[in-house]
């Protein structure tokens, strides 16, 4: 077999979709004992999920929610309960039923309660420097057959799994935001790791309830590979006064059915978070032309204007409530 037909076939055993295992309803009760390290927005959901699993079909024997700090602790555990407080004033969950998947959550701050984990799950903040430190850490302390899973959305995964020193052991599972809700979930192999991993990895994501996609180690995985360069584009249209802030965005959700648009879903995702995931590309792949910082996204950051959360962006908003386009697209002359 040619190198580039191996390849091929490579390609399609690891990208062959996985939709149909993602509905099964036998689990493969793989894992029993799950970590996850870190409780903030997405590690809390991460818990609840796999603890959900664990409570409904006997999925785990526990997860070990872990954190380094009590406060941080502390507030994790209070997201999870006011999560499951919410379903069950919903209907979709009796309260009996959310005593017993807390129960399956063991909180600590203590890492050793980690060591003989089967799957750890690390959620904790962007940094590459933080991230490889703990998986170096977490290489001495945990039994050789743990399998690390980072959720990083744009770090290579590779670069952990060097780290860790069990590089065959460890899998990308890039979860969306709010995990309680979104379905979809990337399964991202490097070079390294085991096919046994990340099938097991797989099935794991269809066991909790979610859809699992397999992608390589490649920046942005999937969907942050085609969504980032598309807010990047609708940013460069406005910096060149080719079209409105209005007109951009009502152009791709009456146009192309997206629920909101590129320049609202920038200030919704954080415009400090886009310049951070397109700065660290750009630096990482010089050559790939998809990867451009438009001049406009610096400016905005620099004076402090990230979007939703500082209350002015591309638009401004109140809370949670989109307001007028800022500036209402001066500089923009159709005539
Ligand atoms: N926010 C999103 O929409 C989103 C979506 C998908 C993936 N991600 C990825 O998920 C990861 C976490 O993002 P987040 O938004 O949940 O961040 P966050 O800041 O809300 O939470 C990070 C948590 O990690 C904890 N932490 C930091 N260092 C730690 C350590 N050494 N040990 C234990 N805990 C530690 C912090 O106390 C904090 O509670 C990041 O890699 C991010 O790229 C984020």
């Amino acid at each position: 077999m040619s190198s580039l037909s191996r390849s091929a076939a490579a390609c399609q055993r690891i990208l062959r979709p996985a939709t149909a295992r993602a509905f099964s309803s036998t689990p493969s009760l793989n894992f029993d004992k799950v970590g996850i390290i870190g409780l903030g927005l997405m590690g809390h959901g991460i818990a609840q999920t796999a603890a959900t699993a664990a409570a409904t079909k006997n999925l785990h024997s526990s997860v070990v929610a872990y954190e380094s700090d009590k406060i941080f602790l502390d507030k994790g555990r209070d997201r999870i309960q006011s999560s499951i407080d919410k379903l069950v004033k919903k209907d979709k969950m009796t309260w009996s039923q959310a005593d017993d998947v807390l129960n399956k959550i063991v909180f600590t701050t203590d890492r050793s309660a980690l060591s003989d984990a089967d799957f750890i799950v690390e959620a904790i903040i962007e940094n590459m420097d933080l991230k490889k430190n703990l998986y170096s850490s977490l290489g001495k302390e945990c039994k050789a057959g743990t399998i690390f899973a980072s959720n990083t959305s744009s770090l290579s995964i590779t670069e952990m799994a060097l780290a860790s020193g069990r590089p065959e052991k460890f899998v990308g599972v890039h979860f969306f935001n709010p995990v309680q809700i979104m379905k979809l979930v990337e399964v991202i192999r490097t070079e390294y790791t085991s096919m046994e991993v990340f099938d097991k990895t797989v099935a794991w994501v269809g066991d909790v309830g979610k859809v699992p996609v397999k992608c390589r180690d490649t920046p942005g995985f999937i969907v942050n590979r085609l969504l980032v360069p598309n807010l990047m584009q609708a940013i460069l249209l406005l910096e060149r006064g080719d079209a409105t802030t209005h007109d951009i965005d009502i152009s791709m959700q009456l146009g192309a059915g997206h629920p909101m648009g590129p320049l609202h879903l920038a200030d919704y995702v954080g415009l400090d978070t886009c310049l951070y995931i397109m700065e660290g590309w750009v630096k990482d792949f010089p050559g790939e032309g998809a990867f451009v910082v438009p001049e406009i996204l610096k400016q905005k950051v620099a004076r402090g204007e990230l979007g939703r959360k500082s209350g002015k962006g591309f638009y401004y908003w109140d809370g949670e409530k989109r307001e007028d386009p800022v500036g209402m697209d001066e500089g923009v002359n159709m005539e």
